[in-house]
């Protein structure tokens, strides 16, 4: 096991594209970090570049104690769990644990407690002698777990592991991930453009956008405090509903098109009076109030025990709410909704960095 630092790493792809930038990170030993972000934002390009795949252009990457820059792959002692499993077709999945073994010269009787052991934490004893095509997506993916697991690693590394399972899959083997990474606490840089994935595995999550890093912190700092525009509108779904306008010359409220007014409370009182801000608030922070905005119900979708209610509000502007409602609201119908006191997100309009 290991720690891992980034030092200002950057990546210019030889056609131009510049994947990373200036990218410093410090993954403590045991952590499990989760990169987030959308497609094309670098989150590949660094776990690639950590796992030696990918030269970098420039800056430092450090696994424990030792620079590994210009260190090869084989020889950094992490493990990468690939999206589309990267399997050998034609070994059985003890030959496909066993090969990386074999290679590190292994002696055979390790290899076989080593392969019986991840087998049974992985719950995959009965699938030791069939080849991929004859597994499922899903147990595929656990056999590739256990062909990193196996290694016993300073690291592991994985890239979207679970994007080819299917929604219940997915989150079940996204829970079995999560208790094993409790019992081995081997460090972990985890790869997705999924948030849902981000905020329940990470012990930080980073997001990223254009190859910048736009913050780093525990799920629910990230969710509850989010740093700039970007971060708000990434973490959390239904996206948070976003509403431009100013704050009152007694800068006591907000205020947005078409004399849209919402108090601020007590808490918000820094931001200067008449400021362009951009104001933010969650579809899970929206409740029934009598003196709320209006707004008319547009489309709805029932979750079951709660309803994301889409709504036009004045000045054209869209909101989600998600709310427990008993009946599903027909279309057309009003609603006064308002922002549960103390939720409100404020961001400068023109930077969209975060204000208070
Ligand atoms: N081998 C390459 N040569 C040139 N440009 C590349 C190469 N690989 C990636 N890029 C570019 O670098 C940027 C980052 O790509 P990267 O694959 O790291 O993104 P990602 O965040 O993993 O996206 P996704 O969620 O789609 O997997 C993109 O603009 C991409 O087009
Ligand atoms: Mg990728």
């Amino acid at each position: 096991m290991s720690s891992l630092r980034l030092t200002d790493v950057e990546k210019i792809y030889p056609g131009g594209a510049h994947a990373v930038r200036g990218c410093s990170l410090e993954i403590a030993d045991g952590e499990f970090l989760v990169l987030v972000g959308p497609s094309g934002c670098g989150k590949s390009t660094l776990l690639r570049m950590i796992a030696g795949l990918e030269e970098i252009s420039s800056g430092e990457i450090r696994i424990g104690d030792r620079v590994v820059n210009d260190v090869a792959p084989k020889d950094r002692d992490i493990a990468m769990v690939f999206q589309n499993y990267a399997l050998y077709p034609h070994k059985s999945a003890r030959a496909n644990l066993e090969f990386a073994l074999k290679l590190r010269g292994i002696p055979k009787d390790e290899r076989d407690r080593r392969i019986a052991e991840a087998a049974r934490q992985l719950g995959i004893e009965e699938l030791l002698d069939r080849r991929p095509g004859q597994m499922s997506g899903g147990q595929q993916q656990r056999v590739a777990l256990g062909r990193a697991l196996v290694r016993n690693p300073a690291a592991f590394l994985f890239d979207e592991p679970l994007s080819n399972l299917d929604a219940k899959l997915r989150h079940k083997t996204r829970g079995e991930l999560k208790e094993l990474h409790r019992r081995v606490a081997t460090t972990s840089v985890y790869v997705t453009h999924d948030q849902e994935e981000a905020m329940t595995l990470g012990d930080r999550v980073v997001v990223m956008k254009d190859g910048l890093i736009q913050q780093v912190g525990p799920p629910l700092e990230v969710y509850r405090k989010p740093s700039n525009l970007f971060v708000a509108t990434v973490i959390g779904a239904p996206a948070m509903n976003l509403v431009e306008g100013r704050i009152t010359q007694d800068g006591g409220s907000f205020e947005g098109p078409d004399g849209l007014t919402l108090p601020l409370g007590s808490d918000r009182s820094g931001v200067e009076p008449g400021r362009r801000v951009t104001l933010g608030v969650r579809p899970q922070h929206l409740e029934p109030s009598a003196d709320g905005m209006e707004l008319a119900v547009r489309i709805c979708e029932p979750l079951g025990d709660e309803t994301d209610v889409m709504l036009d509000g004045p000045g054209g502007l869209d909101f989600t709410a998600r709310l427990r409602l008993d009946e599903v609201p027909a279309a057309g119908l009003k609603m006064r909704l308002a922002p549960k006191p103390g939720t409100l997100h404020l961001f400068d309009t023109e930077s969209g960095v975060r204000l208070g």
